[in-house]
């Protein structure tokens, strides 16, 4: 399939760990499409609500909160929270602890949700990884992925990201980590991670990087 004229918009959702955002970025590079990585979004609205002290059970002050915020994300993965970088904060262990809780809450989603369609309506096909792409931004995507994996390599991965930060942790306490996310957001009443039934599933445990993002692009470009 040529590459001139082919501006396929591809849902990409799975648990943390699965290998989502780095599959998704080499995806978007070969087949020359937008990225956006909405955890980062759901992050930076943490950020902003930790930034302001606001109790995130007092709803009025987040809607008020998500009225005057405003978040750009660029071609080159920079986040901007009300035009200041804030792509390593939003990767803190602050952000890390409350982003799954403030995922949850209905306003925030509606509000973000509505921002991730925006950007899909003006690119050009875009390649968008989270945990209700499919099931709730994107559902009429023209390719649909579900990326997982086991619990024990889902934590290896995670453990090796936060070595390379220099953070050490023990393999129980990620599986832990991991395990709690993955109450949260799959338990939520609102746009739980989701697996569509239209989804090609991908379990990626024993598969290297590459034959993840081959498998993804060759279905693609059919
Ligand atoms: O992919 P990530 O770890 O950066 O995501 C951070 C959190 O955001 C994660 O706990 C779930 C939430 N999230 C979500 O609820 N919906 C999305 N589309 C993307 C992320």
């Amino acid at each position: 399939m040529p590459d001139k004229d082919f501006y396929p918009n591809i849902a990409i959702d799975g648990p943390a760990g699965a290998g989502k955002s780095s599959v998704t970025r080499e995806v978007s590079r070969r087949l020359k499409l937008r990225y956006l990585d909405t955890g980062a979004m759901y992050r930076a609205i943490t950020l902003k609500l930790l930034q302001e002290s606001v109790d995130i059970t007092d709803l009025d002050l987040i809607a008020k909160t998500l009225e005057n915020t405003d978040i750009k994300l660029n071609d080159q993965e920079e986040v901007f929270l009300d035009g200041k970088p804030v792509t390593a904060e939003i990767r803190s262990s602050e952000v890390n602890r409350l982003v799954s809780p403030v995922s949850a809450i209905p306003i925030v989603r509606r509000r973000l949700v509505e921002m991730q369609q925006a950007i899909a309506k003006e690119s050009e096909g875009i390649v968008m990884e989270g945990r209700d792409i499919a099931s709730k931004v994107m559902p009429d995507a023209d390719f649909k992925f579900f990326l997982d994996a086991s619990i024990e390599e889902r934590a290896r991965r995670r453990r090796k990201e936060q070595l390379d930060k220099g953070i050490e942790m023990t393999e129980q306490e990620v599986i832990a980590e991991i395990k709690n996310r993955d109450i949260i957001d799959s338990g939520r009443e609102d746009s739980p991670l989701t697996r569509v039934w239209d989804a090609v599933v991908i379990d990626t445990t024993n598969m290297a990087f590459d034959a993840v993002v081959d498998k993804i692009v060759g279905l693609v470009r059919g």
